[in-house]
């Protein structure tokens, strides 16, 4: 299977799918997206938390102007059934536009999208709020902290600075809790 062959796919990733790639590519390519911006809007029920008390993890909101820093991957559509059962709590795949960073050349892709009308959506709240619930969650992928901060590490090997996500991890940060060492025994 070639890398221009018929099947093969980019999708674009903004989350874990920066960080954490359990899944084969042809090519992995620096990228952005046009029009959106990364929040932790959306709630994890699998991944990051419980169903009882989920976590909260990244969506996209759209914002005209807007640029979306992450990593685009060409894939074999055959490694969709996993990705799409990895991002099944309420992720759709939606068509998209990504610029490759390399040569600013813009492909079709797919992007894994969690829309304000999916069930395990969130939706914004105060930036403290959002930062405590996430010092407080964990689920069988590991605490929500660590999501957060193998996005950041992440994100700042790309040398993307987001925002959002830089000011959430320093409120996390500056709560302590059971992964900081200087928050004593
Ligand atoms: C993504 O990484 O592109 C989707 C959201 C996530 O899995 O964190």
């Amino acid at each position: 299977m070639s890398e221009t062959g018929p099947d093969a796919t980019w999708v674009f990733g903004y989350g874990s799918l920066i960080y954490k790639v359990d899944f084969p590519y042809l090519r992995r390519e620096v990228a952005s997206i046009e029009g959106w911006e990364r929040r932790f809007w959306q709630g994890s029920h699998d991944h990051r938390g419980t169903p009882e008390q989920p976590g909260r993890v990244v969506t996209l909101t759209a914002s005209p102007g807007a640029l979306c820093r992450g990593v685009a991957y060409r894939v074999e559509e055959s490694v969709f059934v996993h990705l799409d059962h990895r991002e099944k709590n309420g992720y759709v795949r939606a068509p998209v536009q990504i610029t490759l960073a390399g040569s600013d050349e813009v492909v079709a892709g797919v992007v894994y999208y969690a829309a304000p009308d999916n069930p395990a959506f969130l939706g914004a709240a105060p930036m403290s709020d959002m930062a405590r619930h996430i010092a407080g969650s964990t689920g069988p992928s590991g605490s929500n902290r660590d999501y957060l901060c193998q996005l950041v590490s992440a994100l700042e090997g790309l040398e993307a600075y987001d925002e959002h996500v830089f000011e959430l991890n320093a409120m996390v940060a500056a709560l302590g809790g059971p992964d900081d060492p200087s928050a004593g025994a």
